[in-house]
């Protein structure tokens, strides 16, 4: 039997908020956080709207029934934002107060790249432990394998891909379908994958026009009669419109439809790989505030759970996988 002896420090209340775009398991991360947290006998407060709710003290006391028949459902019950004010040191600094009238010592920030680096500059500045949880579809944060919801994003994608290779076959179309992933591919890279896309652009590569054209004029004399693209909205082509209307001037002949999926991929229902995930995280989360860690994220790497510090997470590039980017050419042919 595996017996994990934790040590706590004493801290008696904390505070969990969402921010950034929301994705598909921050609910099933609240859940564990709270839950963890009363479990060890600590009050757990809620933060609405993420650091705005903090700001503005849109704050409340959440007992274990509050976050009840929320691990299956998607958004945030917590409510989302990007806070300009946050990035103020008059807004950090009424934040700051907010927590210290309540008492809470320590903070859980599930959020992305943004809110990380938010949550940095507030604890250099006021030293309130805190801990981040990876939560955002792109799964772009060094630190971990997997973010919360990247698997429920693909997910969504690839049923998308599926219906549409079904059309375009039909009517013997080239589809250039643009996926979320303003600075990463990874939602393109694995959804094209496993959708079976002829190309798939990304950021991370630089695919041209050029590139483009040959691929799917090889595709035509390999008597493909129909190809989809997928395309991360950050690729340095100009995303979906933009690329179809460029290969269109190229292939005047060809049918070419365009489909953008946009934030139908951060909805849904948390597919069980997110929902395991949040919930381990969200429970390391809290077990490591308590335990004295902080100024630090979470992640999961090759299964185990690992704490990075913000300063490196932030600071270093996560890089797409050069093994699957290799097999989309080969898988193609
Ligand atoms: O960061 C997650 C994300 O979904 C990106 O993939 C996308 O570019 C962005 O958020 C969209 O943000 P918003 O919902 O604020 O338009």
């Amino acid at each position: 039997m595996l017996i994990i002896e934790l040590k706590f420090i004493d801290m008696n209340k904390i505070a969990v908020l969402t921010s950034g775009g929301d994705a598909p398991g921050m609910n099933a991360c609240v859940r564990a956080v709270i839950r963890g947290a009363i479990y060890h006998g600590v009050d757990a407060y809620g933060i609405r709207y993420g650091y705005n709710g903090m700001i503005d003290g849109d704050i409340y006391k959440m007992k274990s029934y509050s976050v009840s028949n929320i691990i299956q459902r998607g958004g945030t019950i917590l409510k989302s934002a990007r806070s300009e004010m946050f990035k103020t040191k008059e807004g950090r600094e009424k934040a700051f107060l907010q927590l210290q009238r309540r008492g809470i010592e320590g903070l859980i920030v599930i959020g992305g790249d943004g809110s990380f680096t938010g949550a940095s500059i507030f604890y250099e500045e006021f030293s309130i432990p805190t801990i981040g949880v990876p939560g955002t579809i792109d799964n772009d944060l060094y630190g971990t394998d997997y973010t919360i919801g990247f698997d429920t994003a693909v997910n969504t994608a690839l049923d998308a891909i599926d219906k549409i290779r079904d059309t375009a076959n039909s009517h013997d179309r080239i589809f250039f379908i643009e996926v979320m992933g303003r600075h990463t591919g990874y939602i393109a890279l694995e959804c094209g994958i496993g959708g079976g896309a002829e190309l798939i652009m990304v950021p991370e590569t630089s695919t041209s026009i050029e590139d483009v054209v040959h691929t799917l004029e090889q595709n035509s004399r390999l008597s493909k009669t129909s190809s989809i693209v997928v395309i991360a909205e950050g690729d340095e082509e100009g995303g979906a419109i933009a690329t179809a209307a460029k290969v269109k001037e190229r292939m005047p002949d060809k049918d070419i439809r365009v489909t953008t999926l946009g934030h139908i991929q951060r909805g849904g229902a948390p597919t069980a790989r997110d929902r395991i995930l949040a919930s381990r995280l969200g429970l390391a989360a809290i077990e490591g505030l308590l335990s004295g860690k902080s100024n630090m994220m979470v992640g999961v790497v090759n299964g185990k759970l690992v704490y990075t510090s913000f300063k490196e997470g932030i600071n270093t590039n996560k890089s797409l996988n050069q093994e699957l980017l290799r097999m989309v050419k080969i898988m193609s042919i």
